[in-house]
């Protein structure tokens, strides 16, 4: 087994907290830009599941090491568990997240208490070099917010109110939303999982 493994992510900020959190696997993680990979994934899964799959079975080709993915979004329970898998897209991809985010404030009008319950979901996916593949996922539980708070995080941070912490996920410090987050869990779960096989 490679001493390397391929995160597909360009994203610097999440290619942070990964490295962070599997430090201790002993192993170099490389980005998709880092790794020199070019190339376009269509995420056409109905699930985060499948999502987190088809990136790291797109990677395959270009690799014999581990493979890592994620795939994440916002599941809003009286919308359906929407935007879900389309948390990037809802509404469009370049529309502002002030204007997305209020926009789910605006479709929970005079729903109240657990009726507004929502969370992020994170699954990651794993390709080991003999063709198993391994996922994990992680949660944080929260409430749709009334208005929007906070200016840390990204995406729909600013209206996730997670009710034990007493603020959003946009209000959190980025180690307090580490240690708690969809992705932190999911991460950890998957290393739990990695270390068995090395
Ligand atoms: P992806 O997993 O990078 O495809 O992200 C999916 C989308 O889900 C992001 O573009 C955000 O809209 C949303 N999302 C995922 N995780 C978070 C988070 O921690 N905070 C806010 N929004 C998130």
């Amino acid at each position: 087994m490679t001493d390397t493994i391929i995160f597909a992510t360009s994203n610097e900020g999440k290619m942070r907290e990964i490295r962070m959190i599997l430090a201790d696997l002993g192993k170099k993680i490389v980005s998709l830009k880092e790794a020199g990979i070019q190339v376009d994934i269509e995420e056409n899964g109905e699930t985060f599941e499948e999502n987190a799959i088809i990136k790291v079975k797109a990677l395959r080709p270009y690799t014999d090491g581990i493979i890592l993915a994620d795939d994440s979004g916002l599941e809003v329970d009286y919308m359906d568990k929407q935007p879900g898998v389309h948390s990037a897209r809802y509404m469009g991809e370049d529309t502002s997240y002030d204007i997305k985010n209020q926009a789910i404030i605006d479709q929970l009008d005079g729903v109240e208490g657990d009726a507004r319950s929502a969370r992020f979901v994170c699954v990651i996916a794993a390709s080991l070099p003999d063709g198993t593949i391994l996922t994990s996922r992680g949660t944080i539980e929260g409430q749709i917010a009334h208005k929007q708070a906070g200016e840390g995080g990204f995406g729909y941070d600013p209206i996730v109110y997670v009710p034990e912490f007493g603020c959003t996920t946009a209000q959190m410090t980025p180690e307090q939303k580490n240690e708690v987050s969809h992705r932190g869990k999911a991460l950890r779960a998957m290393k739990e999982q990695l270390k068995e096989y090395f």
